[in-house]
């Protein structure tokens, strides 16, 4: 039969002669390409811990390694896993070095009543296999738009990426300069300080302040927060320096403030993803008179359950024992949408949704809350 394309495309004949030729001589390249692709991306990790290091009285570091002892998917200092565990996910960000592919090391502070926190600094044990997704976020260092010269302010465990971004230029012997400025209640907070100390003296590209809010009297550094004096006064001028912002929540409208009133352009400054809001009722386009605390009814195929306002759709599912991939839980990877098929939603400010997905009713259900009764589509 006498294919369409030969009437429409001078040539087409002898194109589709030499493809026939060659068919019966080529390979299937897919099962390769999905080796490859697995190799580097791969969905989930199984892993398994190799050694768990204290590193203050809340905060816990756990070296997860491969089984098999072969060489981990490659990372950019920066990036997070997402840890499956309890019937629930939560990304931690890897705070080892990417030219050591041997660990990935998630360190780990307790939250207050935080349940994942919790379980794993108490019952998580050496030997223990654990399931994580592949590397991910986009919250890391880009030489051709960051330039190699940048600040990062730090708080608490925030300080994990800074410290695999640090461990890279030792590690590789980077020709960048890398400023730390890293916020902590007590001075008995601060992770990793021994070892940021030593890289900081090691390394000339390499500076390290650390900044307590609540000094005892021996203490000679810097005291108070991350304020604009401060970050002027250790950083110097930020002339247009990419500055990083990754720790609690409550950091980023802070450092950002301080970041404006230094003339810091709003594109140079990249903030970490970090959860769902912890109060979503807070965000100027939540609906008047909704009350956070009050329940509703969210219907998924046959099921129904009662959750409140304030709590994210994802947790929601996920206390009914309904599962929605997941990654970042905090907006940004889309891995958790869903469709609203009826019913009122409110989307948090933090939700990068496209606009095809809010064309066609699907939000993120990390940062959704369920205004009115509604019914999902998974
Ligand atoms: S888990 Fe990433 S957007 Fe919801």
């Amino acid at each position: 039969m006498k294919h369409p394309l030969a009437e429409r495309f001078d040539g087409a004949n002898e194109i589709l002669a030499e493809i026939d030729s060659r068919i019966p001589h080529s390979r299937d390249h897919r099962a390769e390409l999905r080796a490859t692709v697995d190799a580097y991306h791969p969905e989930r990790l199984r892993l398994v811990v190799t050694e768990i290091v204290e590193e203050t009285a809340t905060t816990t570091t756990f070296r997860l390694a491969s089984p098999e002892r072969v060489t981990l998917p490659p990372f950019l200092a920066g990036q997070y896993v997402t840890l499956f565990i309890d019937g629930t996910s939560r990304p931690y960000a890897i705070a080892s070095s990417p030219a050591r592919l041997d660990h990935y090391d998630l360190t780990v502070r307790r939250v207050p009543h935080g349940r994942i926190s919790n379980l794993l600094i108490d019952t998580v044990r050496a030997g223990q296999l654990l399931t994580t997704t592949g590397p991910l976020g986009t919250f890391h260092h880009n030489p051709l738009f960051h330039g190699d010269d940048v600040v990062f302010l730090a708080g608490g465990s925030g300080v994990a990426p800074a410290m695999s971004m640090i461990r890279e230029i030792a590690d590789r012997g980077l020709d960048r300069a890398f400023h730390l400025i890293y916020g902590s209640r007590h001075a008995t907070d601060v992770i990793f300080r021994d070892e940021l100390g030593m890289l900081a003296a090691q390394h000339p590209g390499i500076t390290v302040d650390h900044v307590i809010a609540e000094p005892d009297a021996d203490w000679a550094g810097a005291t108070g927060y991350l304020t604009a004096d401060t970050i002027r006064s250790r950083a110097g001028a930020l002339d247009d320096r990419m500055v990083y912002v990754c720790g609690p929540q409550a950091l980023y409208p802070y450092a950002l403030t301080q970041l404006t009133t230094l003339g810091q352009p709003r594109k140079r400054i990249r903030f970490e993803a970090n959860g769902a809001p912890s109060d979503p009722a807070a965000q100027s386009h939540w609906p008047t008179g909704a009350d956070p605390a009050g329940e509703v009814t969210v219907t998924v195929g046959g099921t129904s359950f009662r959750t409140p306002r304030c709590r994210p759709l994802l947790d929601a599912l996920e206390d009914n024992g309904l599962r929605v991939e997941a990654a970042c839980r905090s907006g940004e990877c889309s891995l958790c949408r869903i469709r609203i098929v009826k019913g009122e939603v409110h989307t948090a400010d933090e939700a990068r949704l496209r606009l095809s997905d809010e064309r066609f009713g699907y939000t993120h259900s990390c940062v959704a809350y369920p205004i009115s009764d509604v019914e999902l589509d998974l």
